[in-house]
């Protein structure tokens, strides 16, 4: 029985009045002033709304986000383990990552079937230093096919882990790269066709560090799991029987959950030293975006994004994830007044209760911010005509980039190495409003030169890969590729990538 959507049953009905005069292009993924509540499916039979006709073209089952459950504080908040090297000196190190499945208990007493790497569920940090020669065995130990994707690591074509390098159950390979990037917040996830919505959603995901001498040397927190702390932010919905059933909860325009994971805990609660402390937050979602901030309004600093630090610090009150997308931020506990302060959304939904070990706080010894980082896009490239353009379009099935879908023996671009262009990403907005698109670009890091003709906010300055697009707006990109291959360019909402959302560069 083919499941349709509550929006999409509307649309077939020809009911769509209030919804086509709705100003999306003011709202991202939510729709503002509507009641969620009543577009909820519960209670409602599917059965009798499959209109049987297939027909997805009016597909706008993105209207019915689901709303995202507080987080009741009630389990510790966990840090993934550090992989250990299988080998290590001075300027190489390797690793095994394998990709398997297993149980976690991540509900008390309750086992979920999950998958993950080098355990049950979601994934190790792995930790190299640039200038390294990084070797990675990948082991497949799935039952069924797989890809290990460096997500945000210029890497060679050839090892960057895309749709071809596919992996069958019990295959291994060994991929080696120089790391020649500054120091970031990376990430590694499958990219099979059509499969990593499902595999992500299960559990595959893991960060990968990349540290430098700047990075060292910083006067910034930088002890793992004492005062320098992953927050990987993932929704998920999980049956009556606490299981993740993705086919289930799967929706062609981004599958969302209204149970929020942090590092893979449920209702997490976050017990830390009152002192200055850097959160480095992946949204490794499918497709939801979270724009958080503390519920006492205290300010905080940026201090990283996708692909490396800022210039300077940014300070805000807030901070925008779309998928994918990481940031990383310091923020000076001992300002708080209390022993408690919440992490929450822009709903205001609770996504992280922090409480202090001490009562009293820390003497803060770090000085005021320096400079981070020395990132220029030169007057010579931002006058450069642009030399691709991509346009995203469509929703659910019908999402395209150029009009087109993905097809693996089509090369849609290609680029010289150590070449920069300038791109041109148009999220293209249609008679229904549209959605935001995350656009993500492999094996690159890339400058933000504009967006809709201005220059971008102080959090998009720094080096980036991926580029959250509102309907209607546009952006200009210097995109540079310093190794040679084949790379994918997608939506980084992951059922619009599965539905070929997505294109592929040849570098040479
Ligand atoms: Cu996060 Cu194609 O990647
Ligand atoms: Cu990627
Ligand atoms: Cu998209």
């Amino acid at each position: 029985m083919k499941k349709i959507t509550l929006a999409s049953m509307i649309v077939s009905l020809g009911l769509l009045g209030a919804c086509s005069q709705e100003d999306h292009s003011s709202s991202d993924h939510d729709m503002k002033g509507m009641d969620h509540s009543s577009m909820n499916m519960e209670g409602m039979d599917h059965s009798s709304m499959d209109m049987g006709d297939g027909n997805s073209t009016m597909d706008m089952s993105h209207e019915t986000i689901t709303k995202l459950k507080s987080s009741l504080g009630n389990h510790e908040l966990s840090f993934p383990k550090v992989l250990k090297p299988d080998d290590k000196d001075s300027n190489s190190i390797s690793y095994t990552v394998r990709a398997q499945q297993g149980t976690t208990e991540i509900f008390d007493g309750i086992k979920t079937n999950t998958y993950g790497y080098n355990g049950n569920f979601l994934g190790p940090v792995i930790r190299v230093e640039k200038g390294m020669k990084v070797t990675i065995h990948l082991v497949n130990d799935l039952k069924e096919d797989t890809t290990f994707h460096w997500h945000g690591l210029e890497i060679p074509g050839n090892e960057d882990g895309g749709p071809h390098k596919v992996l069958k159950p019990g295959q291994s390979e060994t991929i080696q790269f120089t790391v020649k990037q500054e120091a970031a917040t990376l990430w590694f996830h499958p990219h099979p066709m059509h499969e990593t919505g499902k595999q992500v959603f299960k559990g595959l995901a893991g960060l990968l560090y990349i540290d430098d001498k700047n990075s060292e040397t910083l006067n910034i927190p930088k002890t793992y799991g004492v005062d320098d702390l992953p927050i990987i932010l993932q929704d998920r919905t999980f049956t009556d029987d606490q299981q993740l059933d993705y086919d289930h909860t799967m929706n062609e325009d981004g599958t969302t959950g209204d149970t929020l994971l942090i590092n893979g805990v449920v209702d997490p609660k976050l017990t830390v030293d009152r002192k200055k402390v850097r959160l480095r937050i992946l949204n490794g979602s499918n497709m939801r975006s979270y724009t958080l901030h503390f519920n006492n309004h205290m300010a905080f600093q940026q201090i990283a994004g996708d692909g490396g630090f800022l210039n300077k610090p940014d300070t805000t009150q807030s901070i925008e994830v779309a998928p994918a997308e990481r940031a990383e931020v310091i923020v000076d506990f001992t300002k708080v007044k209390g022993n408690e302060v919440k992490l929450v959304t822009e709903d205001n939904v609770t996504v992280l209760p922090i409480h202090f070990k001490e009562s009293k706080a820390e003497p803060n010894t770090a000085k005021a911010m320096e400079t981070f980082n020395h990132l220029k896009v030169l007057d010579e490239v931002k006058n450069k005509k642009v030399t691709k353009t991509v346009k995203l379009a469509g929703m659910g099935k019908n999402v395209t980039i150029n009009d087109k879908k993905f097809d693996k023996n089509r090369i849609d671009f290609t680029q010289k190495q150590n070449e920069t262009e300038v791109w041109e990403i148009e999220n293209v907005k249609d008679s229904m409003g549209g959605m935001n698109h995350p656009f993500h670009i492999h094996g690159t890091q890339f400058q933000v030169i504009s967006i809709d003709g201005k220059e971008p906010p102080k959090s998009l300055s720094g080096l980036k890969d991926t580029i959250s697009l509102k309907p209607g707006q546009k952006a200009k990109i210097a995109v540079k590729f310093q190794h040679k291959g084949v790379y994918m360019y997608h939506c980084h909402i992951l059922e619009h990538e599965d539905n070929g959302m997505m294109g592929q560069i040849k570098v040479y």
